[in-house]
């Protein structure tokens, strides 16, 4: 299902590993704290970081002297990761079949992977199944475009001026942007413990045209963007300028956009309800 918009999620991830650090990493790494308290990583434990891209969080989890394993379907972002973080483990996997035997992470960490896979119960499920029992998972997740000025400006733009008729079929990323159907689903994969922790993150734009830097950010958005015509481009390009100046301060453009991270644990035993 959704085979040419997971094609192109993995290629378009792959070729923006190298300018990730300058772009994608200013906001997805603000989650990074939240999601290591909320899995209780802690010193000595073996992590799993699924969805891992450059390999942050796995970094992070290795400096507080946890054992990191980061997986990323995108080779070029194995390649960034393992260069960015030597001692840590990385490995080319496919987040809804983990290449991991049972109960074999204290913790699993999946930093805004769940907006990118083609099926979230299915990488939870897979996360549960990699956990020890008494395991912890925790995963970050945007807040929709009602909550979040950055996902207004970038996908309103979107909305209002591109041919949706032309892009691949892909699953609703904001589906999982409703914390009550996340804890549903949590608990549906057997973790108990279902917490939500906000994380008021903010995207602080490099200099720059906003629109451009938006492209070099973004893979969703770019794979419809790159199959509109020069007229709605330019159209959506100027609708998202003039949006972002309202968020213009002495230090540049800063733009709210809030996540949150999902955690529970995995059931030590079956009567641990
Ligand atoms: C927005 S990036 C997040 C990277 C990193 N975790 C972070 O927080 O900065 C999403 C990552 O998920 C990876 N990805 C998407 N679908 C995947 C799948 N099914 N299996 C493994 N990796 C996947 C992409 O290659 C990309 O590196």
């Amino acid at each position: 299902m959704f085979e040419e918009f997971r094609r192109k999620e993995r290629e378009g991830w792959g070729s923006k590993a190298g300018q990730y650090a300058d772009h994608t990493a200013l906001i997805t790494t603000q989650a990074i704290p939240t999601l290591l308290a909320a899995a209780r990583v802690r010193a000595g434990s073996e992590v799993l970081d699924i969805c891992t891209g450059p390999g942050y969080a796995a970094g992070a989890a290795q400096a507080i002297c946890a054992h990191a394993t980061g997986v990323d379907f995108a080779p070029e972002m194995v390649h960034t990761a393992r260069a960015n973080f030597p001692g840590c483990t990385f490995v080319e996997g496919d987040a809804l079949q983990l290449d991991f035997e049972d109960a074999r992470f204290d913790a699993a960490i999946c930093p805004f992977g769940i907006f990118h896979v083609t099926e979230p119960s299915q990488a939870i499920s897979e996360a549960h199944r990699v956990l020890r029992p008494g395991g912890r998972y925790a995963f970050s997740q945007w807040c929709a475009p009602a909550e979040s000025d950055f996902f207004r400006i970038t996908m309103g733009a979107i909305a209002k001026h591109a041919d949706m008729s032309v892009a691949d079929p892909a699953p609703n990323a904001f589906a999982m942007s409703d914390r009550e159907a996340c804890r549903a689903l949590m608990d549906a994969m057997g973790f108990r413990d279902v917490e939500v922790r906000e994380v008021p993150s903010v995207y602080h734009a490099p200099e720059g045209d906003f629109f451009d830097n938006i492209m070099h950010l973004t893979v969703r958005g770019a794979m419809i963007i790159e199959l509109q015509t020069d007229e709605v481009v330019q159209r959506i390009r100027d609708e998202m300028n003039s949006a972002a100046r309202e968020y213009e301060t002495e230090d540049g453009i800063i733009v709210p956009v809030p996540s949150f991270v999902v955690s529970g644990r995995k059931a030590a035993s079956a009567d641990d309800a």
